[in-house]
């Protein structure tokens, strides 16, 4: 069985992205470790744990990076809401720490099971970068990394060039890039092309069940935000959960091998470039998805999400 590590900064369409991977029936997720990004990590953090309560689904969460290596990170809830999740939550009071934090936990993890081991980012890379900085050898054992971020062949959605993943912490996205680590890259190339409209919301709405009132709420907020800055797209992007589906289905998605840096001047700060200079020595480092079959994305998603929706878990929340 497949061996799934998310790290994510939840976020709606992480929280999204975590429900699509729990219901998903062959795959074993060791845990999900959480990062600054969307909102503030013990946001992140609670809203991880929430979502996984509102499911019913007991998966360890470890808490990681507070904030970006180099950068400082404001918060503005314009897409996600204050909290993270369409201010559905609010304030964190205080939060459980966990035993392991998240760096330990992802170098632990790659060490017993290596190739057998897939990680699914959908944060801003300061978890991994650090992973690997302190443990190179044992992070180069990986099976595989799916990450969702950057923006090759389309436009930024932070600023003209850049997606908000790599440009929240630029630097270490640049440093993963380099370390030559078998990294998918799922960006804004494919992942505008997988939407969540009005009509997948109201199916949540007449589910009735709790967890699917739930899930109505955050996402509205959601494709709300969407509408105002993206009114042409009709729909909120399955960004986070496109990443999933990659990792778990390659054969959704097309890609090319590519030399990807992150553009580190002032001008395009977090442009993922492809290096055409590149010298011999120097390889492909990233697996760039240039292509979705978008419909047996969303059928598979919309399938096991609403299936797992449908459930009444009312005790549990
Ligand atoms: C990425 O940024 C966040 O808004 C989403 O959760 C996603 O991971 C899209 O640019
Ligand atoms: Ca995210």
């Amino acid at each position: 069985m497949k061996k799934v590590i998310l790290d994510v900064d939840t976020g709606i369409d992480d929280a999204l992205a975590i429900s699509y991977a729990v219901a998903q029936p062959n795959i074993e997720i060791l845990g999900i470790t959480t990062t600054y990004g969307m909102a503030p990590v013990e946001y992140t953090c609670r809203n991880t744990k929430y979502i996984l309560k509102v499911l019913n689904k007991d998966v360890p969460v470890y808490e990681g990076a507070t904030t970006p290596e180099k950068r400082i990170r404001v918060y503005n809830g314009r897409i996600h809401g204050n909290d993270g999740l369409g201010n559905t939550l609010g304030h964190v009071e205080k939060i459980e720490k966990s035993t392991l934090e998240a760096v330990e936990f992802i170098i632990d993890s790659t060490k017993k099971y290596n190739r057998d081991l897939t990680i699914i980012t959908t944060g801003p890379l300061t978890n991994l970068a650090r992973a690997v900085n302190r443990a190179p050898e044992i992070m180069h054992s990986i099976g595989k990394i799916v990450t969702m971020g950057g923006a090759v062949a389309t436009p930024g959605n932070v600023s003209k060039f850049a997606e908000a993943n790599i440009l929240i912490d630029p630097e270490s996205a640049d440093f993963v890039f380099k370390s030559n680590l078998p990294i998918t890259l799922v960006g804004l190339d494919v992942t505008r092309k997988t939407l969540l409209t009005q009509d997948n919301i109201e199916k949540w709405k007449q589910l009735g069940t709790p967890s699917a009132r739930f899930f109505t709420k955050f996402a509205q907020y959601y494709l709300d935000a969407y509408g105002e800055m993206h009114p042409h797209l009709k729909g909120c992007a399955l960004h986070d959960p496109l990443a999933v589906g990659v990792g778990l289905y390659p054969e959704l998605v097309q890609t090319v091998p590519m030399r990807i840096e992150v553009d580190l001047s002032e001008e395009a700060l977090g442009r993922t470039v492809e290096d055409l200079n590149i010298a011999e020595e120097e390889k492909p480092n990233v697996s760039v998805c240039l292509q979705v079959d978008s419909n047996a994305f969303m059928e598979d998603f919309f399938t096991k999400v609403n299936h797992m929706l449908s459930i009444d878990t009312s005790e549990r929340v």
